[in-house]
């Protein structure tokens, strides 16, 4: 991780400002220090951990410890997972340009991929935003070291921190985007989730969330239905929208392709957020 992205996050035991005893630019292995309760955090292989001992609540989250789903998810998966759930031809440059076009006027701070898995969308922030710190939060030590030694071979400045999303290690309003790609169907609280993006976003920042929805078909929602004690549940549209509506967020572009969703939105100002 990069050093200059202690500045936006903070103590999760206490939301003190993190610090690190050395002048390094890049921390690999070390710890980081919160200046107000003293805690320490270990930064192992570039990756800061807030969380320590791996406490899978779900089936889901097991399987996203493991180093196998980590090495394979965007080696088979994740390049076809948006043509196999919309239907149609949906590659990753597609959904790259969505993301990049809803982050195009975001305000000065940094972008935060949350739920990042091994950094499908930290890799697209950090390309078209070089100059800006970029970081990822993901509760899975192996998806997070997928996603550093991908950031690495691709020579991309990305600072990966392990944490809770419900409880994110970010100071108030400092992001100026926020993102998740495909996670909130893991998260059980959900309003709690919109809750924590829109605490870290900037008055004005830039949101964008791809997601899945309830199936059209019997044999889709009977599917969905089956993967739910697994720890995934999935939406309907218009409950989602009055959710992220309530959490403090304008939609300005809103896309359904099948069950898939793709959000983009931006943070109400406080004296008009509704949240
Ligand atoms: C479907 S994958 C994410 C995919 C990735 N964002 C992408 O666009 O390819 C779901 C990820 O969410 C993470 N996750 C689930 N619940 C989480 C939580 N409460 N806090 C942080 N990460 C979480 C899992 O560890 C997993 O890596
Ligand atoms: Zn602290």
């Amino acid at each position: 991780m990069r050093r200059d992205a202690l500045a936006v996050l903070g103590c999760t035991a206490c939301a003190g400002a993190l610090v690190t005893d050395t002048d390094a630019a890049e921390l690999d292995d070390g710890t980081v220090r919160c200046v107000a309760c003293a805690t320490h955090y270990p930064v192992r292989g570039g990756v800061l951990d807030l969380l320590g001992a791996p406490r899978p609540a779900t089936a889901a989250h097991w399987v996203n410890e493991l180093r196998l789903t980590a090495w394979a998810y965007e080696r088979t998966w994740r390049p076809h997972a948006l043509s196999i759930l919309s239907g149609e031809p949906f590659g990753e440059a597609r959904e790259s340009a969505l993301l990049t076009a809803a982050l195009a006027d975001a305000p000065a701070g940094a972008f935060v991929d949350l739920a990042c898995s091994s950094g499908r969308y930290a890799r697209v922030l950090a390309g078209m935003a070089p100059q800006r710190t970029v970081i990822g939060i993901d509760c899975s030590a192996a998806m997070l070291a997928e996603a550093q030694r991908r950031a690495r071979s691709a020579r991309l400045p990305i600072s990966y921190v392990r944490a809770d999303a419900l409880a994110l290690p970010l100071q108030p309003a400092a992001a100026a985007a926020v993102v998740m790609g495909g996670s909130l169907n893991e998260i059980a609280d959900v309003p709690g989730a919109l809750a924590a993006m829109a605490r870290s976003a900037a008055p004005g920042a830039a949101f964008f969330l791809m997601t899945l929805l309830v199936a059209r078909s019997t044999a889709g929602r009977l599917l969905q239905h089956m993967m739910r004690p697994g720890g995934l549940h999935f939406f309907d549209d218009a409950t989602l929208v009055a959710q992220i509506d309530h959490a403090g967020f304008d939609i300005t572009d809103h896309r359904v392709h099948r069950s898939v969703a793709l959000i983009s939105g931006r943070r109400r100002a406080a004296s008009n957020t509704g949240a």
